[in-house]
Parts: C-alpha cells; structure tokens; sequence
C-alpha cells in the first residue's frame, strides 16, 4: 500500500492539474483524450511494467539498474537522472506558485485582475528570457517552504518520510479535487465545459501535434521514462505482484487527471456561461489556465469562491510535492549508489544545490525560461530517453529475461501485447513524434523565442542530458560490488 500511494503520489502531480487540462485545450478538446488513451494503453502500461520489472530485479536506481543489465547502458540512467535535475528545479516554482495562490485565496487577491496578478504580482515577468529582472522576493517564501517539505521527506528515508508523506496527501488530494469536480459539474454552464473537454475534433486525429502532446504527456505523468519507476520499485519486496501495481499506478493517476480535467472544465463552462462567450474563448491560455484563467472562473462561485480557491490550490500544492519528492528521490538514490554514500549527506548536498539553480526561475524571466526547458526536457529528454530505453531494453537486452522475472511475481502476465507495444508500438510512435517534433523545432524556433535563448536553455539543456550521461557513466563505481546481481541488495 505504501508503494503504491508513493507510485500514485508521484504519477499525480502538476502534470494531471496543471498540464492535462492545458493539454486538453490546446490539441483539439476529445480527440487528445482519445490519443492519450492510446497512449496509455500502448506505451504507459507497457511501460510501468518494464520500470517496476527493471527496479525490482535490479535493485537499483536507473543508473545501477541499466549498469546491472549491461555496462553499455548506465548511460541512460544518467541521462535520465539529469533530466530529473532539470525538472525538478522548475518543478518546484510551479508549487511555489501555487503555494501563493492558495494564501491569496483567502482574500481572492486576484479577484479584479488575474492576468495582471499572475503576470506581474506572482511572477514580476519580464520582456524576455534574457532579461532576469531580478530574483522575486515574493516567491522566496513559498519556494523555501517547498524545498524544506522535500528535503525532510527525503531525509527521513523512503519508509519513514516519502510513503508517510504519500499516505496522507494522497487520499486527502482526491478527495479535495471530488469535492471540486462534484461542486463544478452541478454549476450552470458546466455542461459546456465538459463538452468541450470530451467532444472530439476528428479532424485533428493525424496531427502529429496532438500525438507529439498525448504521448509527452503519458510520460510525464505517469513519472515514466525519467528514472523514478525504476528508483521506487527498487525499494518493492521480493514477493509483489508487477503488473498489477502497474495497472493501478495507472488507471488511478489516468483517472485523477480525468478528475481534474471534469474540475477545471465544468467551472470553465460556467465562467463561459456567464459572460455569454464560448468555452473555446476562456480555455486557451497555455501554461496559465491554471494561473489565469481558472482563478477568475472560480471568482465566479460567489461566497463559496475563496473555500474553492483555496481547495484548488492546495490540491496543486500537495500533488506538486508529492511528485518534487519522487524527482529528486531519482536523483538522490542514483547518487547514492554510485558513491556508496549515506543517504542524509546526499540529500543536504542535492538539495541545496538544485535549490539554488531553482532561484534562477524564480526571476522574472523565469516563466520564459521554465517553458522551454519543460519543452525541450520533455519533448526530447523524455520522449527519446523512453525511447532509447525500449530499443535497449526491447531489442539488445533479452526482453525474455525480464519478462520472465515480471511473470514470476505477477498475476496478470505480460504476454504478447506487452512484448507487442515495447518492441514495436512505443518505438514507432515515440520515434516518429520526436523526429517530427525535432524537425519542427529546427525548422521553426519553439514559441518564437529568440534564437539564443532556445540555444542556451533548449539545445544546451539537451546537450547536458546527453554528454552528461555519458561522462557520468565513465566515472568509476566506489563499490564494485553492488554491479553485481543479487549480492548486497537494497543497500539503501
Ligand atoms: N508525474 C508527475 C506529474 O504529473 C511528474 O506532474
């Protein structure tokens, strides 16, 4: 149960409240919904399966996991690691934000203006990625609480801290966003909302774009394909049923961000109601729906706004931080067992560190610069290192083995369909989005940022992840002993 609530708590996240709904909006409402059922079925469960197998068997984070299947791997581990880093220190702002919203809840101090609150109040932003602008004091606070909520946590180890932590977040979080989402679907307009959200443009159903999207997003929901599957299900008893904790990792975070979709989209639906304009018009705002656009709709609940505000919020909050912890816990058991160190010592040493890189988002260029890392980490960093993880895993590594292994401890076997969408679904897909959307980068500069800002905080970022994982995997193990399988398990 502790494993499953910490798998759940880090599936659940910014990704299903913040991104999903956005997601939904920008690629054609219903027809996304479609595709990343598709997508689901096809790459997500396939893939838990694989990362719970590869942690479980290997005992390790991805870096000590790949290394154990073949020394030729441990690259990836690291690569995958690297894109934690990159995640978590934008991650954490977007809790910060939340954090602030939830306290201006009370008063709904973005009431007369949300655009200009969020914009210019929470974000300080400035003309353009290069101009920092400063770091804004006013998100230090909210950022340092988030910071000292993960480092506990992690400090504490992964009994003690990180599944404590999930058992109370978890079912405290559905049950704020049931609330939310029965309160919203009964308001008038909402059936617009909801329309919206599950109506599908079928003309969309061959662009790559809403493919691109569906699957970028089945990965970073689901925490697949970035190190974290691999890293908690190292920590699983010998005797756990893979497959199953996958498919309930799964349809439990799928269906929270189902949850959270019917939330935002039936108070959307009344915003639109009662300004007489089509839903269409409120919903695409990108990365601020959930900052610009949904505070004002809730503005719209009358007496009942600032609970609702509050509630949105904190759910946000408490569903960011429960997957910040399971970033960085990637990270922290990688370093771990490469320098054969106790946990505490790693955890303070990260933890500043990425706290500190996180200031630089926490200027008010910071939004710019949080979108096209987050574009470029999980377009690329993602997308091709989920890849790259089922042409290893899938074609060089005997699959046979690990399937075996999987079958060995699970009810429900990972037959041929699995072998089917590891070997040939997730590939081909996967490969021809990312190419696409590679193509399309060069082509045409992401979001029409100037060319040395995509330079510096896109193609470097990438250039990181991959020379990075490289250089990392040349450094020497400080004990040998744990590469070899099935001696001195569970060394954290
Ligand atoms: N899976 C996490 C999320 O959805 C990272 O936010």
């Amino acid at each position: 149960m502790g494993f499953i609530l910490a798998a759940v708590g880090s599936a659940v996240g910014l990704g299903n409240i913040w991104r999903f709904p956005y997601m939904v909006a920008d690629n054609g409402g219903g027809i996304f919904f479609l595709v990343y059922l598709f997508a689901l079925l096809t790459a997500g469960i396939p893939i838990m399966i694989l990362e719970f197998g590869i942690g479980h068997k290997y005992r390790g984070g991805a870096p000590l996991s790949f290394a154990k299947m073949s020394r030729k791997f441990e690259w990836l581990g690291w690569s995958q690691v690297i894109v934690c880093f990159f995640i978590a220190v934008y991650y954490v702002l977007v809790i910060a934000w939340a954090m602030s919203y939830f306290y201006h809840s009370i008063s709904l101090g973005y009431a007369d203006d949300p655009s200009g609150f969020f914009y210019n109040n929470v974000l300080g932003l400035t003309e353009g990625p290069f101009e920092l602008g400063g770091i804004q004091t006013q998100l230090l606070i909210p950022l340092a609480i988030a910071w000292a909520i993960n480092f506990i946590a992690i400090y504490a180890g992964v009994k003690g801290g990180i599944e404590k932590l999930a058992k109370i977040f978890i079912p405290v979080l559905f049950l704020m966003v049931v609330v939310i989402a029965v309160r919203g679907s009964t308001l008038p307009g909402s059936a617009a909302g909801l329309n919206f959200m599950f109506e599908p443009d079928f003309s969309r159903l061959f662009d790559f774009k809403v493919w691109t999207a569906a699957y970028g997003q089945i990965f970073f929901d689901l925490s697949i394909a970035f190190a974290i599957m691999i890293t908690y299900s190292s920590y699983l008893p010998k005797k756990s049923d893979l497959t199953g904790n996958a498919f309930t990792a799964c349809f439990t975070n799928c269906g929270f961000s189902l949850l959270a979709g019917i939330a935002v989209f039936s108070i959307l639906g009344h915003m639109a109601h009662s300004q007489g304009v089509a839903v269409q018009e409120v919903a695409g705002d990108g990365v601020g729906l959930a900052f610009v656009t949904f505070p004002a709709a809730i503005t719209t609940l009358g007496g009942m706004a600032p609970l609702f505000g509050m509630l949105f919020f904190l759910a946000l909050t408490m569903a960011g931080l429960t997957s910040l912890i399971s970033i960085n816990e990637a990270a922290i058991a990688a370093l771990m067992d490469k320098l054969d160190m106790k946990r505490k010592k790693v955890t303070v040493v990260y933890t500043g560190v990425a706290a500190i890189c996180s200031l630089v988002i926490a200027t008010g260029a910071g939004l710019y610069i949080l979108d096209i890392v987050d574009h470029f980490t999980n377009n690329f960093g993602i997308v091709f290192g989920g890849l790259i993880q089922v042409l290893l895993v899938g074609w060089i590594f005997n699959l046979k083995s690990l399937q075996d292994h999987i079958n060995s401890v699970s009810e429900i076997k990972a037959g041929s369909w699995w072998v089917f969408s590891i070997k040939f679904i997730t590939p081909l897909v996967a490969g021809y989005t990312g190419i696409m959307t590679l193509v399309g980068d060069i082509k045409v500069p992401y979001e029409g940022y100037p060319q040395e800002a995509l330079l510096v905080m896109g193609w470097l970022v990438l250039a990181v992840i991959i020379v990075g994982g490289f250089l990392l995997s040349r450094l020497k193990w400080k004990n040998e002993i744990y590469l070899i399988e099935g001696v001195k398990d569970n060394v954290r």
